[in-house]
């Protein structure tokens, strides 16, 4: 059976149901992913989980170490990646509260380290990224979300943005005239990292908040913060049909 790592997001730094049996402080060659690789069940089934933003949430997208989280997950026997992202909403579909399985991502991040393939390598390599996310793990999460009668969008553009700041009016306007649906800070360089060392790679995106200019007014963290609340509930559920 398929080892999955969760790695979780904004608002999933624990799986609650999780029954932990190991922690693991993993070093990389790339240095220390974001905090120790759990390693337990959850659903009845083994599972590999790491908070992306550390435990407890401190480390900016910007910042996060997705060469080491990647890597570490590899090293502690994960198999495929399940990722776990908080989102604004850019299509009008997309509203606080509603779940996305995007099929394609454009990336707007500068200066991040995004490859393995660099540095003191034998040949240069170019992985073909042309579906960014396996389209076997897309189809399990969008029969998990079915089951559950939950609102959702089976496909959606994810655009990553550097952050941590969140967008202009102007750039999401942009961003909707590249055919962005979505927008997040941690899908890039997460998912090119997974397909470079061979990890099938899926995001489950939870919208939080609509993306500038695409709701009454400012965006506040008090909204962002009651939508996660309410949404992560979801979220476990869809894990937990998943892994069934
Ligand atoms: N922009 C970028 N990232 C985000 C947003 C947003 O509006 N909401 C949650 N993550």
């Amino acid at each position: 059976m398929t080892v999955y790592a969760i790695i979780g997001g904004t608002g999933l730094t624990e799986l609650s149901g999780f029954v932990l049996h190991k922690r693991s402080a993993l070093q990389t060659p790339y240095g220390s992913p974001s905090a120790d690789i759990l390693q337990g069940e959850y659903a009845g089934r083994k599972v590999l989980f790491l908070a992306r933003h550390g435990h407890p949430h401190r480390i900016p997208p910007h910042q996060i170490n997705y060469r080491a989280n990647l890597w570490a997950l590899k090293q502690a026997g994960a198999q495929a990646i399940v990722a776990v992202n908080a989102v604004g909403g850019i299509h009008s579909a997309m509203g606080s509260g509603h779940l996305c399985v995007p099929h394609q991502i454009i990336d707007y991040t500068y200066g991040r380290e995004h490859t393995f393939f660099e540095g003191d390598i034998e040949h240069v390599t170019h992985v073909d990224f042309s579906y960014p996310y396996d389209e076997r793990l897309r189809q399990r999460l969008i029969a998990g979300l079915v089951a559950e009668g939950y609102p959702f969008s089976s496909s959606g553009v994810y655009g990553c943005t550097q952050g941590p700041r969140l967008e202009t009016v102007a750039e999401i306007a942009r961003m909707e005239r590249d055919g962005c649906d979505i927008v997040g800070m941690t899908g890039m360089p997460e998912a090119v990292l997974a397909r470079e060392l061979d990890l099938p790679y899926v995001c489950l995106a939870l919208v939080v908040n609509p993306a500038a200019g695409k709701g009454a007014g400012i965006i506040t963290m008090d909204e962002i913060e009651a939508a996660l609340a309410e949404g992560i509930v979801k979220v476990r559920a869809v894990l937990a049909r998943l892994l069934i």
